[in-house]
């Protein structure tokens, strides 16, 4: 596994990233989505399971999941649900 520095420290990356909201980051040619919830942040695959739009466009709710824009698909960033 290789780690790769996106921001300055946890601190800077959730200033930078609103609560409940995410961004799209480009990790070694992988779009990933970047999620901050109260339970922390979060980076999984961008594309949605379904149809494939793009889960940094959604936002979190309180049960630590993020939601598609699309479809509304809720998917728990800690479990993968
Ligand atoms: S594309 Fe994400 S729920 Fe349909």
């Amino acid at each position: 596994m290789q780690w790769i520095k996106l921001y300055e420290s946890e601190a800077s990356a959730k200033a930078e990233i609103p609560l409940t909201k995410a961004v799209t980051v480009v990790v070694a040619g992988q779009e990933l989505c970047l999620a901050h919830t109260r339970a922390g942040l979060f980076a999984v695959n961008n594309a949605c399971p379904h149809l494939g739009d793009s889960l940094s466009r959604g936002t979190t709710n309180y049960l630590n999941e993020i939601i598609c824009p699309w479809h509304s698909y809720r998917f728990n960033l800690a479990s993968g649900e």
